[in-house]
């Protein structure tokens, strides 16, 4: 089988491809990344090494690029994780939101819709070579905001408010309307908050790792009292891998842990696991900026109150009961260990920390966060 993995020098897409080779011996797989900040290739260096793994730099709304990909190779699965994908970014500069995600997501559709077409049924709907589907990786956050108390599944009206979570909305509808319209076989996945290896700093748990180990001071907005679920990023490649072999075609499925959790109660997490690691693992105080034997001023006191963000979302929270009943996918990853899992790989790759965050990461850190 031949998978175009868009966005795979992104974050939870190089985890899915890095999870598509260990899992899939007789696979091949495109990747298309248009490598922005967000994108890294160094991400996937190793992986290119393997010939099952071809890299393609480009725009998912070029449409010539996207082409010439469905010429050259005999895709079957199209799963797209490219995205503009931060909130805070969204909220300044909405329009390439709009773009990447929504019109990138119509030019993928186009164009697979065009190489996957054989024919027309009698009705005049397009029919499809067989075993062919586009996955169209989502979030919670087009559902909008929960108070206290009740859950996201897939029939919560969407209800997206801010400039992020409304273009996905948008793209989702788009590849709602190509399934309805040109009955293309489409799976839509809406998952929580990933956390793991390979995540940019500009997310919560990679920046809150990253200023711990440089010192500084750790932004919480507003009170600190927003929920959010969260997911390990290897339970959620399984269920779009379980998604894309065996989701019912035209389904919505939410991918969830059922893992509700305040920002600051994982600032104060991440703050205590830090520490503990530096003390059972001194060789880790090499990831640390200050030196010296002394780490007790790694502790609370770190954590600085900022102004929230706007329209900030109070809480998601998922329930999986569907994917979990359909598809028998559960999310495996304990938080108290996916999280230890993360603060280990943090300090032990402070390089790829370093490489992803050489370009205008620290432009970006201070037109966000000032000069703390
Ligand atoms: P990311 O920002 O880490 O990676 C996005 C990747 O897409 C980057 O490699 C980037 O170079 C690439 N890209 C951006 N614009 C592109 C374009 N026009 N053409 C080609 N490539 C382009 O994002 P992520 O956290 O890995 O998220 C992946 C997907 O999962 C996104 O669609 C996001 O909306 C969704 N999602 C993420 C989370 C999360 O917690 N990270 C939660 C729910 C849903
Ligand atoms: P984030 O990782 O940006 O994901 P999302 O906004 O898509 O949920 O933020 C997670 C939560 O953490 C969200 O409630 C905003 C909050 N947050 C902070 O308090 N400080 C920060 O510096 C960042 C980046 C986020």
């Amino acid at each position: 089988m031949t998978y175009l993995v868009t966005g795979g020098a992104g974050f939870i897409g190089a985890n899915f491809v890095k999870y598509l080779l260990k899992k899939h011996p007789d696979i091949q797989i495109v990747v298309l990344d248009d490598l922005t900040y967000a994108g890294n290739l160094g991400t996937i260096k190793e992986d290119l090494k393997d010939p099952r793994l071809t890299f393609v730099k480009g725009d998912i709304k070029d449409r010539k690029v996207v082409t010439e990909i469905f010429e050259k190779y005999p895709i079957n699965y199209v799963v797209n994780f490219a995205a503009e994908s931060h909130v805070d970014r969204s909220i300044e500069n909405p329009q390439v939101f709009l773009e990447t995600n929504i019109l990138g997501t119509q030019n993928l559709l186009d164009v697979a819709k065009k190489y996957w077409t054989t024919g027309k049924d009698a009705h005049g709907y397009p029919t499809y070579k067989n075993g062919v589907k586009y996955l169209q990786v989502s979030t919670d956050e087009v559902y909008g905001s929960l108070g206290a108390t009740g859950y996201f599944t897939e029939t919560t009206p969407l209800d997206p408010r801010s400039p992020y979570s409304a273009s996905k909305t948008g793209a989702d509808l788009i590849v709602k309307a190509y399934g309805e319209t040109y009955k293309m076989p489409v799976n839509i996945t809406r998952c929580s908050n990933n956390y793991g290896p390979y995540h940019f700093p500009e997310k919560l748990i990679p920046l809150i790792i990253k200023n711990i180990l440089e010192g500084k001071q750790l932004p919480v907005y507003g009170d600190g009292s927003n929920v959010r679920d969260w997911l390990y990023v290897e339970d959620h490649c399984k269920a779009i891998d379980a998604v894309v072999l065996q989701g019912k075609v035209g389904e919505v499925y939410n991918v969830g842990g059922h893992n509700e959790k305040k920002n600051i109660e994982i600032v104060k997490l991440t703050i205590s696991t830090i520490k503990r690691l530096l003390e059972e693992t001194p060789a880790y105080r090499k990831a640390l900026k200050k030196t010296g034997d002394d780490i007790s001023w790694i502790n609370e006191s770190l954590i600085t109150y900022v102004t929230d963000r706007l329209g900030h979302d109070q809480r998601y929270a998922i329930d999986p009961t569907k994917i979990t009943n359909e598809l028998g996918w559960y999310p495996e990853t304990r938080f108290e260990d996916g999280i230890v899992k993360t603060i280990r790989w943090y300090l032990e790759n402070q390089d790829w920390v370093k490489e992803v965050t050489s370009g205008d990461y620290q432009k970006y850190y201070e037109q966000m966060y000032g000069n703390r």
